[in-house]
């Protein structure tokens, strides 16, 4: 279901923040997705700017490296007609030994912004600089705990292409145990309907599972059999014990996904990945490139009119 900005009940959206899946009920989700839907609908059209966040500044602030995040954060706000700061952490005081707490108050003495955005490879960092500021913060992902406008991003992809997810059955394969990107994915399907199974080496399952529900595999053949979906991870080796996996060759060999392996899913089923992603170790080239099969640009693309609608919400409310 499709809504414009003016009909979207911004009062049934009670977070003052978006720090995980986890806090958001269904109605929020869905909030957020329609209006999501109705900017991605008009992305192409240049003149499309609604300029609803004009004089708004927007601090990001990534601790963490980032393509495809922090450019869509960035597109997203302007194309609202906000400010925007990006803070360049690798060459700011942080290497001076500065605190996150020190930091995020003087920036917040200095912009006085209407938005923060943050990455940071501690769990629990969006959390924390929420109690310091005045302003909405958005995680753009904490270490291995949440990502959600990355989970929000792929079902809005996933909305666009079959029309519901309630129903659907969605393998998420490879280091789900490292993976902000897995957690924020198995709260939000699971949670609007979806069949989630996950499909791991056993070092690369999670010790538990967020919500219950999901079932798991230790084979891609029986993970992937009647999956709509296959969603597949990077090895997340920043944040990975040294040794938990034998070798790029053998992960591709067990766990990478072919055209062989996508096979034991549904016919026609679609692949993703969140990015950024390594060729030839979870995934092969040939399918990730293949634009019948995989969505993954589509994810991409969907960042924008998603990071749109979050920020519509949260600084409209
Ligand atoms: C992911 C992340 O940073 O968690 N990337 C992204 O935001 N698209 C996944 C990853 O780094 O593997």
């Amino acid at each position: 279901m499709q809504s414009s900005p003016q009909k979207v009940n911004r009062r049934l959206f009670t977070q003052k923040h978006l720090i995980g899946i986890e806090d958001l009920s269904v109605d929020e989700i869905n909030i957020i997705l329609d209006l999501a839907d109705y900017y991605a609908d008009h992305l192409d059209e240049r003149e499309f700017k609604p300029d609803i966040l004009r004089g708004a500044i927007i601090l990001t602030l990534f601790f963490e490296d980032s393509t495809r995040t922090r450019t869509s954060f960035e597109m997203a706000a302007k194309r609202l007609g906000a400010d925007v700061v990006n803070m360049d952490v690798r060459t700011s005081s942080v290497n001076k030994g500065e605190s996150l707490l020190d930091t995020i108050q003087t920036l917040h003495a200095m912009l006085r912004p209407d938005a923060i955005i943050l990455r940071h490879n501690e769990f629990g960092a969006p959390k924390f600089v929420s109690t310091l500021v005045d302003c909405p913060v958005i995680n753009a992902g904490d270490s291995w705990h949440e990502h959600p406008t990355q989970a929000l991003l792929d079902a809005l992809t996933l909305r666009r292409r079959f029309k519901k997810i309630d129903g659907l059955t969605i393998a998420i394969c490879g280091d789900v145990a490292h993976s902000r990107v897995a957690t924020s994915n198995m709260i939000l399907l699971t949670r609007l309907g979806a069949q989630v199974h996950v499909v791991a080496p056993e070092a690369l399952l999670p010790q538990k599972f967020p919500v219950p529900g999901i079932r798991t595999f230790g084979n891609m053949k029986d993970g992937l059999a009647g999956c709509d979906v296959v969603m597949m991870l990077r090895n997340q080796t920043e944040r990975m014990q040294a040794g938990l996996v034998k070798s790029d060759s053998d992960f591709f060999r067990e766990f990478g996904l072919t055209y062989e392996k996508l096979a034991f899913a549904k016919p026609g089923a679609l692949v993703m990945h969140p990015g950024p992603m390594n060729r030839e170790v979870e995934i092969a080239g040939d399918v990730a490139d293949d634009p019948a099969r995989s969505l993954i640009l589509e994810q991409v693309r969907n960042g924008v009119p998603t990071r749109m609608a979050v920020m519509d919400i949260l600084l409209k409310k």
